[in-house]
């Protein structure tokens, strides 16, 4: 952000102030105060060669695509963003940018399983191996650096769905010790609630369908870092490649990002009194809330997040029908996969979003359920949810 949006005193201006205005100066054409959609393939030369503001093609560069991604650099500490058309694509792009076949990467033991998919089933054939360690080890990660020499360690923290806490700024300690780059998928926290590029990640990742655009009308991903050299590699393979978000999709993106800070709040002040309900409940077995001062990452993640998310995942005494039991009995939770957006949603991880980690290191306990808690008043949803419990006794 330049010029007319600076606070003036020289202070940098704040998150919610970079949210609203980072990338979005009022078009210098016609004064337009949002950021229009450019729909459009192409873009007029003035000779071979002579291009307008560098824009020639928009899977190259799209002036919506470029706001999008100015802002989300500036909301992550970064230099460079670039937006792709979902997260799977960004991952896909970033891995290919950063390694080659015969390399290995450590991958955290705990993940979304659509990763762990990328890794197993379609990155594994083209020659990457791949390692999973429980991340919130460091000591453990060192050891596997040790054994198995890797290009790349993916965090994901706090994971999806257990809500397992890395601590950021020691994993990226160990993987530079190593030689091997630090990538933080940093979908569930948001960079409202944690920056882990200043803690010493080297490049951000983010399924921008979830908090960033935050209202479950949107299929979008991201990359952000603050080296140009990875910035310019994965443009190339982007490019080359074409994984790219069309227009519409980047101002929809941009539209939501501008509300996140308030949204954050909302979501982590309902999450807390939902895992503070469910920890009281005789049907739940266990609560993973990382607010929660029992959760083991409890202490990392009051030193690396400013707040705890709007996630919640529990486990059922009464084991996987009844886990399933719950997710069909909610009114306000809609049985529905995704996250990060306005309205509540539940899911079974086993059966759902995490189906294709069974049998794997990252299987997920059957009994186990997933809460995007939203913006709803909380005490509807605290209701909803003890209604549903009332039914599995
Ligand atoms: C933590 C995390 N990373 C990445 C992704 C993939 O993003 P997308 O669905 O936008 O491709 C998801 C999707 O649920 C996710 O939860």
């Amino acid at each position: 952000m330049a010029g007319p949006n600076e606070p003036g005193t020289g202070r940098p201006p704040g998150f919610d102030t970079l949210a609203i205005h980072a990338g979005q100066d009022p078009d210098p054409l016609t004064g337009a105060v949002v950021p229009p959609i450019y729909q459009t393939s192409t873009f007029k030369q003035d000779g071979v060669g002579g291009l307008r503001g560098g824009f020639e093609y928009s899977r190259t560069a799209n002036p919506t695509r470029s706001a999008l991604e100015e802002c989300l650099a500036a909301l992550e500490g970064g230099t460079h963003a670039l937006a792709f058309a979902s997260g799977m694509a960004a991952e896909d792009c970033l891995i290919r940018t950063l390694c080659a076949p015969g390399e290995t990467v450590i991958i955290p033991d705990d993940a979304y399983g659509g990763t762990y998919r990328l890794f197993a089933a379609v990155l594994a054939r083209w020659g990457l191996r791949y390692v999973p360690v429980s991340l919130h080890d460091v000591a453990a990660v060192r050891r596997a650096l040790a054994e198995h020499p890797a290009r790349l360690v993916w965090a994901e923290t706090p994971t999806n769905p257990l809500l397992g806490i890395a601590d950021i700024a020691a994993l990226a300690g160990a993987a530079h010790d190593a030689g091997a780059r630090l990538v933080v998928d940093n979908t569930f926290a948001s960079p409202r609630l944690q920056r882990p590029l200043p803690l010493g990640a080297d490049v951000v990742v983010h399924s921008t369908t979830k908090y960033l655009g935050g209202h479950s009308d949107v299929v979008g991903g991201a990359l952000v870092t603050a080296d140009p050299g990875i910035a310019e590699r994965a443009a190339f393979l982007r490019n080359a490649t074409g994984g790219v978000p069309g227009p519409f999709d980047s101002w929809l993106t941009l539209r939501g990002v501008r509300t996140l800070g308030v949204r954050m709040d909302r979501h982590c002040a309902n999450a807390a009194r939902v895992a503070e309900m469910l920890r009281g409940h005789p049907a739940v077995a266990e609560v993973l809330y990382p607010g929660l001062p029992s959760h083991p990452g409890h202490a990392i993640a009051a030193k690396q997040m400013s707040a705890f998310g709007g996630m919640v995942s529990f486990r059922l005494r009464a084991g996987e029908d009844a886990a399933v039991a719950v997710c069909g009995r909610t009114r306000l939770f809609t049985l529905a996969e995704s996250l990060g957006g306005v309205e509540s949603l539940i899911e079974h991880p086993g059966r759902m979003t995490h189906a294709s980690a069974a049998g794997s290191p990252l299987e997920v306990p059957p009994d186990l359920v997933r809460l995007s808690v939203g913006l709803e008043d909380g005490d509807d949803l605290l209701d909803d949810l003890r209604e549903a419990l009332r039914a599995v006794g």
